[in-house]
């Protein structure tokens, strides 16, 4: 079992900015996606392989984790992979990282930590102050996607995203993953375990109107 960070702490108020995206994008004016607590990454590795045409940008606040995803994004040379160290709740208060809303067309939230005790709730990354950043920044049409195997955490997710009236919440059935950041719908770490244990997956798609 793995320590819990607590994103809380004050070792997390300090965020980098990310460089200009022509710096690190071969084509910068892809649509990117952020994938908000990326872990070691492997899930954003498959898919920026598979899907040149997109950017992938990971958030992660274990920072050995992004050291080593950065490292190997160097050594092999992925052109359109970013990852970026930090709490995400604090990414976007860096007044330089504002500018990505002009890129960014997705965000996931896959399989986020649940802190299940009501005292901890405040440490869940999907947090209604930060969802009203995220409808006052995110171009219209852009999309969030949620999904965890914990029923009261995605019911918390869908209760705290839906009070925005700015986001709408998306039929599952009818979305066309093919025009998505995830086509082949590629699992996560996560996701592969809860599937191969017969857990449920819980999932929503929102966008922004
Ligand atoms: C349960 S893991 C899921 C990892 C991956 N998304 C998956 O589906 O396999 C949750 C991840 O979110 C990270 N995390 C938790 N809170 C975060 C925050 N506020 N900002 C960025 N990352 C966070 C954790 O360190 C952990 O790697």
């Amino acid at each position: 079992m793995r320590q819990h960070v607590n994103p809380l702490s004050k070792n997390f108020l300090e965020i980098d900015p990310i460089p200009p995206l022509y710096e690190i994008f071969e084509n910068p004016k892809s649509s990117l996606h952020l994938d908000v607590g990326c872990a070691s990454g492997d899930f954003l590795f498959e898919l920026s392989s598979i899907n040149k045409n997109w950017n992938y940008l990971g958030i992660e606040i274990r920072e050995k984790l992004v050291q080593t995803a950065n490292l190997k994004i160097k050594n092999r040379e992925y052109k359109n992979l970013y990852f970026s160290f930090g709490n995400a709740n604090n990414f976007f208060e860096q007044p330089k990282n504002k500018i990505l809303f002009d890129s960014i067309s997705s965000i996931s939230f896959n399989f986020p930590d649940p802190w299940f005790k009501k005292k901890h709730h405040k440490r869940r990354v999907i947090q209604r102050q930060f969802i009203n950043f995220l409808s006052n920044s995110m171009k219209k049409r852009s999309l969030i996607f949620i999904k965890t195997d914990v029923k009261e955490l995605f019911e918390y997710m869908e209760l705290t995203i839906s009070e925005s009236i700015k986001f709408k919440k998306l039929a599952n059935k009818d979305f066309q993953y093919n025009k998505s950041f995830n086509p082949n719908k590629i699992q996560t770490n996560r996701e592969k375990y809860v599937l191969l244990n017969q857990l449920k997956v819980y999932e929503s798609i929102y966008i922004k109107i």
